[in-house]
């Protein structure tokens, strides 16, 4: 087997807040990305999905002091470790990010063409003419039409389509290893939302890019994500082959977000789910298992001991005391 691009070993990442407090975000959080593979990240709001993008980015919003132990391996490569001008040199080239909105992360001020070849630019200087028109090629690779005019053009005159398009594109021009793409069709509707993530698998086959998919809507991954990881109050609570985990899955929490998909997919599918409750507090360290408060199966040592890592199948995890049956039956 080759070795992973991204391996993340027992990570903890605990968010200083500029009002003192102290959250413990992620908790042993362990997974891996192979080249070409695409694993989803799935979990309500509030569960620790961008921070452990960030994580691995090694950008945090500067009022927040972060700490973070463990490992997060790129090619072998441990980030936490690496000095802050090693981490500036990967990012875009070793590692790029999709964020949710381009509206966000684009600049309103600052033309298409030199936000797309930015990766590039931090490296060497190109003439205006050159970048012009490496970013009409690059906004082609992601079929922007006409894409030497939209190289001129400033965010606010594209359609969100497209500016999430033109998001893609400044995070592929740099050749990454690995890409996180954290909820990057949510602002989109429905068909559009399509045909971007119908892009971004096509770019990581041709480019073998190990991707991290962080998504609210477990539907998105059927046919996407190989394996997906189930993230809950900052751990992973369950991981797997997507196929296995989603027919017979081993953690109630896992069970109740498949219970909040609808079996329709198209415009009235539903992106939030309902699980009865509220996530845990991170600024809270309760023992035991976080999903006991709104798990039906809990019973008292889930309230105090925390759930140990069993194996319900070939390549599974699942963090919990009692898992479900995920045998299939004999009829
Ligand atoms: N800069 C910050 N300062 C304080 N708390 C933060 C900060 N960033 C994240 N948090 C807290 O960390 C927890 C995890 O947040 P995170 O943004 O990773 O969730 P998420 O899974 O991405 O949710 P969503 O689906 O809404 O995007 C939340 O409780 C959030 O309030
Ligand atoms: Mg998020």
């Amino acid at each position: 087997m080759t070795a992973p691009v991204l391996e993340i070993r027992s990570l903890d990442t605990i968010l200083h807040t500029p009002d003192g407090r102290r959250l413990h975000i992620l908790r042993d959080v362990s997974l891996t990305i192979a080249a070409g593979e695409c694993l989803g990240v799935v979990g309500e709001s509030g569960s620790g999905k961008s921070v452990l993008a960030r994580t691995v980015l090694g950008v945090h919003p500067r009022t927040t002091r972060t700490e973070s132990t463990g490992a997060v391996l790129l090619d072998g490569e441990d980030l936490l470790a690496a000095a802050p001008r090693r981490r500036a040199a990967l990012l875009g080239t070793g590692i790029a990010m999709v964020h949710q909105d381009p509206m966000t992360s684009l600049n309103p001020v600052v033309r298409i063409a030199d936000q797309v070849t930015e990766a590039i630019t931090n490296r060497r200087r190109l003439s205006r003419r050159a970048r012009l028109r490496t970013a009409a090629g690059l906004l082609a690779a992601v079929d922007v039409p006409d894409p030497d005019r939209r190289a001129r053009a400033y965010p606010h005159e594209l359609s969100g389509g497209l500016r999430q398009r033109v998001g893609i594109a400044a995070a592929l021009a740099g050749d990454p290893r690995l890409l996180l793409a954290d909820e990057p069709t949510t602002a989109l509707d429905v068909t559009v939302q399509r045909t971007v993530l119908d892009l971004l698998d096509q770019h990581r086959h041709n480019r073998g890019l190990a991707t991290l998919l962080i998504t609210h809507d477990i539907g998105l991954l059927y046919g996407r994500a190989a394996r997906i990881a189930v993230m809950y109050g900052g751990r992973i609570v369950e991981s797997g082959a997507t196929e296995a985990v989603t027919r017979r899955p081993a953690h109630p929490y896992t069970a109740a977000l498949l219970q909040s998909v609808p079996r329709v997919t198209g415009p009235l599918r539903r992106t939030l789910p309902a699980i009865p409750g509220s996530p845990p507090d991170p600024a809270d360290p309760a023992a035991g298992c976080p999903f006991t408060p709104r798990c039906a199966a809990a019973r008292t040592v889930c309230a105090t001991k925390t759930p140990p890592v069993h194996h319900p199948g070939p390549g599974r995890t699942v963090r919990c005391h009692f898992p479900l049956d995920t045998l299939e039956s004999a009829a």
